[in-house]
């Protein structure tokens, strides 16, 4: 996965998950870092509590239970967390000072990384909870209440998660606007050599076709008009098809453009190694399948790629790029890149830039190696120095830079469906994203067309967004 910001995510308070909402009685904050996929672990932690009277809030100072969803994909994620944790034990303090009680949590990848040692470090945390366990919150947070001792739950359990969780309740969602993410698949089986995911998050694992459509349709039905699909390795999806076989990610995405109200659909992240035949046609096929594609590439140079153990040269991706663009002449390509890998030398960065220079990319993300313990690059003896790595990332973000730039400019003059997601900052303003992802702010929008798919023609393109007008008041188009 990688890691872009967690958008904030403010929720209504929100009553009992099913038929009969109990008055919510007490607080819960979670706080989001890294991933989409921890942002929708957030989202349902707050679903899985609702229904034992637990409201969703937007602070630590308000909440009862604070959860911190963390990430370990690169360096310095763990000691923010136990910088924070600093905090939260001093609110603690101030809390039980004033009779009230908090109880801290830490989930997410961080959590199964450190386990045991989390609460050796900072005693303050009541509960330590691994990705795949968190479905067993309301049972932790029973115990805890009852007085019961710390619990570190790090294990894999073999019970299926998503099958223990609710389906989004549907107000809930609502609030949530007009896009959602929906996790099909998750954890890894590739190992490259610099990633802790195959680690934290554990094998490959699937959701079934069944549940995912559910899901689908319970967020089409509160207004949620697109969805992007989420996984470690989202392209190496083969869950459960209804006939009892094994479906691939382009069969689910045939599926899901059926589903009414679902008007765009979006995956990430996806490995090269995984991208089929019958996704790539999906491409050419499905309008509801967005020109947009993050298909991460880390490296230009064989002889890194081969020491990442990424299972493909810088020829055979950009081959698979242009039959990509063969089939989707308009798709937008994102990837994400690591520079200063160990070893890494000149020539093997200038095979990277030359690689950038030949695709093309609309955005994507840079970082510098971070060793991360337990994977096996995180050992190899030459590790390069940190003004090495921030040269080089300096110049590899230039060149991205300047392509996101052109690829933006190049939108004005253009029409394109933009689906309205937030308010903008100004009285009329709204904001919306278009088919390539890029923000898109329009003056003098109607309220009402906020949640809805409408035609605006571009005026102009800066690095992280674009400027727009509505064409006539008519020209919602989903
Ligand atoms: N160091 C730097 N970047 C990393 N990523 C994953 N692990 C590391 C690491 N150890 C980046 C990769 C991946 C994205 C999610 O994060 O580019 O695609
Ligand atoms: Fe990590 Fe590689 Fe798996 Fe992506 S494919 S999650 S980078 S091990």
């Amino acid at each position: 996965m990688h890691d872009k910001p967690a958008p904030s995510r403010t929720v209504a308070p929100e009553t009992g998950h099913q038929a009969e909402p109990a008055a919510p009685r007490k607080k819960i904050f979670v706080k989001t870092y890294g991933c989409q996929m921890n942002v929708y672990d957030s989202a349902r932690m707050v679903d899985v509590m609702a229904p034992t009277g637990y409201a969703e809030v937007d602070t630590p100072e308000e909440a009862d239970i604070v959860i911190l969803n963390t990430c370990h994909i690169r360096e310095k994620a763990a000691e923010k967390v136990y910088s924070e944790l600093g905090r939260l034990r001093d609110l603690k303090k101030e809390k039980s000072g004033r009779g009230e009680s908090l109880v801290i949590g830490v989930a997410g990848c961080v959590a199964q990384a450190e386990g045991e040692e989390m609460r050796r470090r900072a005693p303050a945390v009541d509960l330590v909870l691994g990705p795949q366990t968190y479905h067993r919150l309301p049972e932790y947070i029973a115990r805890l209440a009852n007085g019961g001792p710390g619990i570190v739950e790090t294990e894999f359990p073999a019970e299926d998660k998503f099958e223990s969780l609710p389906v989004p309740d549907r107000r809930k969602t609502l609030a949530r606007g007009a896009t959602a993410f929906l996790t099909i698949q998750e954890g890894c089986d590739k190992f490259c050599t610099f990633c802790v995911v195959p680690y934290t998050r554990g094998s490959e694992f699937s959701r079934p076709v069944a549940r995912i459509l559910d899901e689908a349709k319970a967020l089409a039905d509160a207004g949620v008009r697109e969805i992007t699909l989420l996984g470690q390795n989202v392209n190496a999806y083969h869950g459960e098809d209804v006939k009892g076989g094994a479906a691939t990610l382009g069969a689910l995405i045939r599926d899901l453009a059926a589903v009414d109200g679902i008007e765009h659909i979006r995956y990430t992240t996806s490995h090269p190694r995984d991208m089929d035949e019958e996704l790539i046609a999906a491409h050419a096929e499905v309008p509801e399948l967005m020109p947009y594609l993050h298909l991460p590439v880390q490296s230009g140079s064989d002889r890194i790629l081969e020491a990442m153990n990424r299972r493909h040269d810088a020829e055979s991706y950009v081959r698979l790029v242009e039959r990509i663009r063969a089939a989707r002449p308009d798709i937008a390509m994102s990837s994400d890149f690591i520079v200063g890998f160990p070893g890494e030398t000149d020539r093997d960065f200038e095979a990277t830039l030359d690689l950038v220079r030949t695709v093309g990319y609309a955005q994507a993300y840079s970082f510098k190696y971070s060793p991360r313990p337990g994977t096996p690059a995180a050992t190899e003896e030459d590790q390069l120095p940190e003004e090495v790595k921030s040269e080089r990332l300096q110049r590899l973000q230039a060149l991205l830079g300047e392509q996101q730039v052109a690829f933006n400019e190049a939108c004005a003059g253009r029409i394109m469906p933009v689906l309205f997601d937030r308010r903008g900052k100004g009285e009329r303003q709204l904001v919306g994203r278009s088919p390539w992802l890029q923000s898109v702010h329009v003056e003098d929008a109607p309220e009402n067309l906020f949640g809805n798919i409408v035609e605006v023609e571009i005026e102009e393109g800066y690095r992280n967004s674009l400027r727009g007008r509505l064409r006539a008041a008519e020209a919602v188009v989903a």
